[in-house]
């Protein structure tokens, strides 16, 4: 390697660099005679120990001069060809696939509770709340279950150590807003419930219901009732659904009823989801045993109804779902059906 040799590589790089009309181009150019590893100036900085003493000053500094003008070329270059293509080119590049984010959807269960919430707030209802984690006397004492009834069982119900339990029913929030609260009382209450059920297409040890309660001082009849839940019904299945009701027990209402609702699917005629009866049934309901008033410490002239109703069940009459573990099982092929 002679100083000419230096001189001419200069003279080669810079006249090629300022032809190249790419981007792409000058970075070539970059790595072909300024990379970091391979770079030909690089090499023959190496080169530097092979000559003669004399010369290796002279031949030092003209090699940094090679590097600093290939330098300066180069990034005059690179803005140049930037800047041609930058404005030939729009910023965007349309042909990339976009950036997709896929939105989520309400799980069948919320939809049910956001449902039942807005209907019954239109009527004046506030939605309450209560902990999963209750006392016997909210969830069976005040709600007048006897001492020895089943349901108390610890096969049917999930007992702590320290005597409280998981709430068997959301009917525990009734006793809480009348302990806490004088009439009138016009509440639902969306939540969780925990029974001791062996999992099968239609139980869950874990479900939801959602509680009504309605109490004032002036009457509040079973008609009121009736057509409360008559509108609910229409409301929530649409306009054609007929309401039945049904006597039957519960320890807190009485009298006491079952409410079915006409099937949305097949108008009556009967089909797999109300199989073939043509109703379904929905809610437990019933006016306000005086028995309740008097453990919560209400006045006796007290006049109210309550209703309840699981909210699994209706999703899967709503949606024609046929077994409960699916809306559990979080495959979202499943759950992205209902939007
Ligand atoms: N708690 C009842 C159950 O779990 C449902 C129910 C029935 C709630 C009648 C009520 C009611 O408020 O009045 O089966």
């Amino acid at each position: 390697m002679t100083l000419a040799d230096i001189k001419k590589t200069q003279e080669e790089a810079l006249s090629q660099i300022a032809s190249a009309s790419t981007q792409a181009e000058v970075e070539q150019l970059r790595i072909k005679y300024i990379g970091a590893k391979n770079g030909l100036v690089q090499a023959m900085m190496k080169n530097l120990k092979d000559i003669p003493a004399a010369e290796k000053p002279e031949a030092g500094k003209a090699l940094n001069a090679l590097r600093a003008a290939v330098t300066e070329a180069i990034e005059t270059a690179k803005s140049k060809t930037g800047e041609s293509n930058s404005a030939s080119r729009s910023p965007f590049d349309f042909s990339l696939p976009g950036n997709w984010t896929v939105p989520g959807t309400v799980h069948p269960i919320s939809q049910v509770i956001e449902e039942v919430s807005r209907i019954f707030s239109s009527l004046g209802f506030t939605v309450a709340d209560g902990p999963d984690i209750e006392t016997e006397f909210n969830n069976f004492d005040a709600l007048n279950t006897a001492k020895h009834h089943p349901s108390r069982d610890e096969r049917d119900t999930f007992w702590l150590d320290d005597g409280r339990l998981l709430r068997t029913q959301t009917s525990t929030v009734q006793i809480r807003e009348m302990l806490s609260h004088k009439p009138p009382v016009r509440i639902i209450n969306p939540g969780r419930c925990y029974r001791r059920d062996t999992i099968d297409a239609t139980h869950g040890a874990n479900f939801h219901q959602i509680e009504g309660l309605y109490v004032d001082t002036k009457p509040v009849s079973l008609a009121d009732l009736k057509s409360t839940l008559a509108y609910f019904a229409r409301e929530m299945m649409g306009p054609s659904v007929k309401v039945r009701f049904r006597p039957h027990f519960f320890p807190f209402t009485e009298p006491s009823v079952e409410a079915d609702f006409s099937c949305h699917l097949c108008h009556g005629k009967g089909c797999r989801v109300c199989k073939q009866s043509g109703w379904i049934e929905i809610l437990g309901a019933g006016i306000v045993d005086t028995r309740v008033y008097k453990n919560v410490g209400y006045d006796e002239d007290c006049y109210g109804y309550a209703f309840g109703m699981g909210v699994e069940r209706i999703a899967m009459i709503k949606h024609g779902i046929t077994d409960l573990r699916l809306l559990y099982a979080n495959d979202l092929r499943f759950l992205q059906q209902f939007v």
